[in-house]
């Protein structure tokens, strides 16, 4: 039985991973914050909080991190921790790079002073790409990131990378794009939109406020990018991989989709700070435009070329875009509004 140590173990990914390697057998130890906020409910979705073993620490912590690696026969660790949150980076840009950036590298320094091989997954982003000048961006493509979260896990990335060629620790970076799935967190806009559409169809709220409409992601399924993340840590050679669909949709495309499956379209009017979404249903405005929903320096258009993972690990995206819409948009319903 492999032991795999995942911080982060209340977000999203944290989830959807551990879900996974239950399934394939592993222990589970997790590296748990003390909360005062309900951190559980995300592995109370799979019905697996019972199954995994909690240990509090923090990446900010060497010394609670060190207890854990001899406490356990620890393989594989799952590096997913972090301020994940691109907007609140700006807010927080000391504290993300702490957690970020010298989390990492925490970790990494564990783990170079164990006896036992370790095996350490970091959770690389796209956001790293930034500002890009090309149409499909892979692991070649130069990174121009454009916020202090995509500079802390830009250090990160190296620092990794570093570890790998200078010390021979099997160190992988999976360089993942947007992914999301109805444990997304309520600030990221996917979220936030569909959460949104399930409150004005429930009449709990009139309206959703957003920023910039016009940003595009390539936007996959949390679940199908957990696999991408083992499979990495089980190649014979650790190198980083791309992870993303290939397409890339606006956040007005989002929400075109997400109000179909609520039985109503969106009429567009107006332009910039002033445009707004009618529902064709009411007729009233349910969408508006904030200017301070906005970053100070945006990136405006992501999409992944997932070529190298498809070929050297067999990888590919399972669920498409429109799916993913779905699955997010129906969870909420099911909240909301009971009487659909
Ligand atoms: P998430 O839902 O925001 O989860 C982040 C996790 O990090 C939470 O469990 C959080 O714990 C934990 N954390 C925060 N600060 C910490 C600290 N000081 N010490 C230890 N743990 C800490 O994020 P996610 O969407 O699952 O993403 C997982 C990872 O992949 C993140 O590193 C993110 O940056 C990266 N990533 C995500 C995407 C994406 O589209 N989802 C794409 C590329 C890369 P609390 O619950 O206690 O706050
Ligand atoms: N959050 C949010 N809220 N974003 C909005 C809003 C809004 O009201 N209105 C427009 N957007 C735009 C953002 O400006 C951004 O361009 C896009 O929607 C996506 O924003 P988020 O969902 O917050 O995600 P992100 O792309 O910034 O970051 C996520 O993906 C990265 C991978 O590329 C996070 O999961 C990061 O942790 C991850 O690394």
């Amino acid at each position: 039985m492999k032991t795999a140590l995942i911080t982060g173990i209340s977000g999203q990914d944290g989830a959807y991973l551990a879900n996974f390697l239950l399934k394939k057998k592993y222990k589970i130890i997790g590296l748990d914050r003390r909360s005062s906020r309900d951190d559980r409910w995300r592995l109370d979705f799979f019905n697996i909080s019972q199954k995994i073993i909690f240990e509090y620490s923090d990446l900010t912590e060497t010394t609670s991190l060190e207890r854990i690696f001899k406490k356990y026969p620890i393989n594989e660790v799952y590096n997913l921790g972090a301020q994940s949150f691109v907007g609140s980076s700006f807010d927080t840009p000391i504290t993300t790079s702490n957690v970020n950036a010298l989390g990492c590298l925490r970790m990494l320094e564990v783990i170079r002073n164990q006896k036992r091989k370790i095996k350490f997954y970091q959770a690389s982003t796209s956001e790293m790409f930034g500002d890009v000048k090309v149409s499909r961006q892979n692991e070649k493509t130069p990174f121009n990131p454009q916020s202090p979260y995509a500079i802390s896990k830009l250090f990160a990335y190296h620092i990794t990378k570093n570890y790998r060629e200078s010390y021979g620790i099997f160190t992988t970076n999976g360089i993942l794009f947007n992914h999301e799935s109805p444990l997304r967190g309520e600030e990221f806009v996917t979220r936030k939109i569909t959460i949104g559409l399930a409150k004005i169809l429930s009449g709990k709220s009139n309206i959703i406020i957003l920023g910039n409409l016009y940003s595009k992601r390539d936007w996959g399924f949390a679940g199908d990018y957990v696999e991408a993340m083992w499979k990495m840590m089980q190649a014979k050679i650790p190198e980083d991989y791309v992870v993303a669909t290939g397409q890339t949709f606006s956040v007005k495309d989002f929400i075109n989709i997400a109000s179909n499956y609520c039985g109503f379209k969106i009429l567009w009017r107006g332009k910039g700070v002033n445009e707004v979404g009618i529902s064709s249903k009411t007729k009233k405005i349910i969408i508006r435009v904030d200017k301070k929903n906005f970053r100070p320096a945006e990136v405006n258009y992501l999409k992944g070329d997932y070529s190298k993972i498809k070929k050297k690990l067999k990888w590919k995206p399972k669920m498409k875009f429109k799916q993913l819409v779905k699955i997010m948009m129906e969870e909420e319903i099911k909240k909301f509004v009971k009487f659909m």
